[in-house]
């Protein structure tokens, strides 16, 4: 599958040690909300956002010592394609209500931010009571629309990536380690 196009960029490991580190955090902000005698306390929310997401989401997921309730929506990739046309449509929905609900949106890589923006805002407009971001790659030099990830995986300035749920046309999602393809 691998073709000599393809250079490791992280490798699985270091992969794996950044989602201690990611999962940790995330325990740790999510953790102070709980409080057991509050019986309106409601679990926060794993959205998923598909299908990218869907290795990390998981993956992180068990190393989080939280119970979160999941979820899962897919959002249109002619919004969230190569070149970002900013125009974002909701592909599936969840079928639940947020509002009043914490949130933790989780994307696989985060580049114009058109994606994350429209996001943002369509959970809030649902009534979200609190909204973070976990991504697991913050691609920052593209970016056109303000988006601050909470969680970052790692942070890179440039270059077209797969694996690790990542694709180019559908292809490479599975491979444990993430490859910058070189053109
Ligand atoms: P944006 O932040 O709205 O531009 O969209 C981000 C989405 O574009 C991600 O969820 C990916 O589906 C896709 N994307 C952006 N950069 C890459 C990349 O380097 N590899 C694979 N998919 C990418
Ligand atoms: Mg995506």
């Amino acid at each position: 599958m691998v073709d000599d196009t393809m250079k490791v960029l992280f490798s699985a490991e270091e992969i794996e040690q950044r989602l201690n580190v990611l999962a940790e955090e995330i325990t740790k902000i999510y953790s102070t909300d709980i409080d057991k005698n509050d019986e309106k306390y409601q679990k926060p929310i794993a959205l998923c956002i598909l299908k990218g997401a869907a290795f990390f989401f998981v993956d992180l997921l068990r190393k989080i010592d939280i119970d979160f309730e999941v979820e899962f929506m897919k959002v249109s990739s002619y919004g969230c394609s190569k070149e970002s046309s900013g125009e974002v449509e909701i592909k599936q929905d969840v079928n639940i209500d947020f509002a009043g609900r914490d949130i933790l949106l989780v994307e696989d890589i985060v580049d114009s931010g058109h994606c994350m923006s429209f996001l943002l805002e369509e959970l809030k407009k649902r009534g979200a009571k609190s909204i973070h971001i976990a991504a697991l790659v913050d691609k920052y030099e593209r970016r056109e629309s303000h988006v601050h990830v909470d969680f970052a995986g790692f942070r890179l300035e440039k270059g077209f990536i797969v694996g690790c749920g990542m694709d180019f046309a559908e292809k490479y999602r599975a491979l444990p380690d993430i490859y910058e393809i070189i053109t």
